[in-house]
C-alpha cells in the first residue's frame, strides 16, 4: 500500500454520524495507572494506536503481565513498587512524548540503570522538563546528548515527596511529577499552570490522596504516598483531539453536519470549542454525562459560512494546546486577522507546529506572520488553491498529516501528503473515517 495520499477534489456535502478512538492521554495514563495496581485492570475502547502499544510494551518489560483481547485490553498489576525486571533494560517510548515523560515518573526508584530510547521526533524533544524535577527526588539521569534521548535513569532508594512549580502549562511534566509521588515517602507539592487533569481525575477515582486546590492560573495539588491502588475497569471516552479534525472538517465544508458520538469534553480539553464558537462555528454538546469525574459528550457540528477572525485569548492556549494546527484553518477561511499568542509550546511538540502550521498556509496561499511564540492568519473567506501542494519531510508528525489532509478536502487544490502511516501514533482510523462522510476514494 502506497504511503503517499494524493487529493484533488473537494468534500462533497454531507450528514453522517461518526464514533472516534478512544483518547490517547486516558489510555497511556490507564496502563500506567493499572501497572501499579493490584491485580487484573480492564480497559474497554483503549485507543490501539502505537503510542499506546508503547506503553503497553513498556510495562511488559517491567514485568507486567498484560493481555489484549478483542474488545478489552487487561493489566495485571503488582502494586506500587512491583515492577521485576533485569539489568541492562532499554524502553521504546517511539513517538510519544507522554509516555517517555511520564514513566520515568514511575522509575524514580529503579535499582538498576534503565535506558529510554525513542523515534527520531522525539529524540529531538526537551526531556530536561521532567528530568530536572524527578532529579530533587534523588534519582540520577546521564544523557548522551544536552536534554535529549537516549537517557539513563538511575532510581534513588530512599525518596521523599518534593515541592515543584511546573510553569509552561505541561500536563505531562505535572504527571510525571504526580505519578512518582506514588512511590515517594511523605507528601508531594506541586504548584501547576493550568493544563489536561486527567491524572488528578484519576487519582481521585483511585482513592490515592490528593488535594486540588484551583486558582485563576495555577492549580495546587498535594498527593500523599497511597497505601495501594486497587485494580480497576475504565471504558476509555473519544478523544477530543481526534475529533477536531472532523469538527473543522465540517464547520468548512459547505452545507454538511456530523454527529461524534461519546466524546470526552474535559473542560481543560475544549478550548477548540470556546475558540470556533467566537469564530461562527456551529457546534452544539447533546446528551451531556459524567464518567468518573470525566465529562463526556456527542459533539453536533455543523457548516458555517460566516467565520469571524479571532484574537485568542492565552488562557485558552493550554485547553486547545494539541488543536491549534486545525484551528488555524478556520483562521484561513474567516473574515479578517487572526492572532494567537504565547504558543511557543506549539514549537517542542512532534515536529516544531507553529513554524509547520505557518508554512502550510503559506503554501495555501494565506499570508502570516510568524514570531517563536505567536502568528497571525490573514484569513481569506473566498480563498481557492489551484496549485499543486506536496507535505513531506515533517518527522511523520501525525497531526500535520491529519491537518493537510482536512486542508485538502475544504479547501481543494491538488495535494500530494506523505507518509501516510504517520496516523498510527494516534488514529489509525482517521482515514477510514474520512472514507466514511466522503464517497469518493482516497
Ligand atoms: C499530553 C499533554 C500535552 C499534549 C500531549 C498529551 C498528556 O503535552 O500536547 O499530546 O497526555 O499529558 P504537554 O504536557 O507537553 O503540553
Amino acid at each position: 500500500m502506497s504511503n503517499l495520499l494524493l487529493i484533488n477534489k473537494k468534500i462533497k456535502s454531507f450528514n453522517k454520524k461518526i464514533i472516534v478512538n478512544g483518547d490517547k492521554s486516558l489510555s497511556i495514563r490507564w496502563a500506567l495507572l493499572a501497572s501499579q495496581a493490584i491485580g487484573a485492570s480492564k480497559a474497554y475502547n483503549l485507543l490501539m494506536s502505537e503510542d499506546v502499544i508503547a506503553a503497553l510494551n513498556a510495562i511488559k518489560k517491567l514485568g507486567i503481565k498484560v493481555n489484549i483481547n478483542k474488545n478489552y485490553c487487561e493489566v495485571f498489576g503488582n502494586g506500587i513498587d512491583g515492577f521485576r525486571y533485569k539489568k541492562n533494560l532499554t524502553i521504546n517510548a517511539k513517538n510519544s512524548g507522554t509516555l517517555g515523560r511520564l514513566i520515568l515518573g514511575l522509575l524514580i526508584k529503579s535499582p538498576y540503570k534503565i535506558r529510554l530510547i525513542g523515534d527520531k521526533s522525539l529524540s529531538k524533544r526537551d526531556f530536561s522538563r521532567v528530568t530536572i524535577p524527578l532529579g530533587k527526588f534523588g534519582t540520577k539521569f546521564y544523557y548522551k546528548k544536552k536534554n535529549k534521548l537516549p537517557l539513563s535513569i538511575l532510581g534513588s532508594q530512599s525518596v521523599k515527596g518534593i515541592k515543584y512549580l511546573e510553569n509552561k502549562g505541561s500536563a505531562q511534566c505535572k504527571s510525571s511529577v504526580m505519578l512518582a509521588a506514588l512511590n515517594a515517602s511523605g507528601e508531594t507539592f506541586i504548584k501547576a499552570k493550568k493544563s489536561r487533569n486527567h491524572s488528578e481525575l484519576l487519582f481521585k477515582y483511585l482513592k490515592i490522596p490528593i488535594k486540588v486546590k484551583k486558582t485563576k492560573r495555577f492549580d495546587f495539588i498535594d498527593i500523599k504516598k497511597p497505601k495501594k491502588i486497587k485494580a480497576f475497569n475504565y471504558r476509555i471516552p473519544g478523544d477530543i483531539s481526534s475529533s477536531a479534525f472532523f469538527i473543522v472538517l465540517t464547520t468548512l465544508a459547505n452545507n454538511s453536519k456530523l454527529l461524534i458520538k461519546d466524546v470526552n469534553i474535559n473542560p481543560t480539553r475544549t478550548g477548540i470549542i470556546t475558540i470556533l464558537k467566537k469564530m461562527g462555528a456551529k457546534i452544539t454538546l447533546k446528551n451531556q454525562r459524567n464518567y468518573r469525574g470525566e465529562k463526556i459528550s456527542d459533539i453536533l457540528v455543523k457548516s458555517s459560512n460566516n467565520l469571524r477572525a479571532i484574537n485568542c485569548p492565552s488562557k485558552l492556549n493550554s485547553s486547545a494546546i494539541d488543536e491549534f494546527l486545525v484551528i488555524f484553518l478556520v483562521a484561513a477561511k474567516a473574515k479578517g486577522v487572526s492572532y494567537f499568542k504565547d504558543i511557543s509550546e506549539l514549537n517542542q511538540k512532534e515536529s516544531p507546529r507553529l513554524y509547520w502550521g505557518s508554512k502550510i498556509l503559506n503554501m495555501m496561499g494565506i499570508k502570516t506572520d510568524l514570531t517563536k511564540e505567536s502568528i497571525k492568519i490573514y484569513g481569506q473567506p473566498d480563498l481557492k488553491i489551484t496549485r499543486l501542494i506536496m507535505i513531506k519531510n515533517y518527522l511523520k508528525d501525525h497531526r500535520i498529516f491529519m491537518m493537510s489532509t482536512i486542508a485538502a478536502l475544504t479547501f481543494g487544490g491538488q495535494w500530494k501528503i506523505h507518509d501516510k502511516d504517520s496516523i498510527n501514533t494516534s488514529f489509525p482510523s482517521f482515514l477510514k473515517i474520512i472514507k466514511k462522510i466522503d464517497n469518493q476514494s482516497l
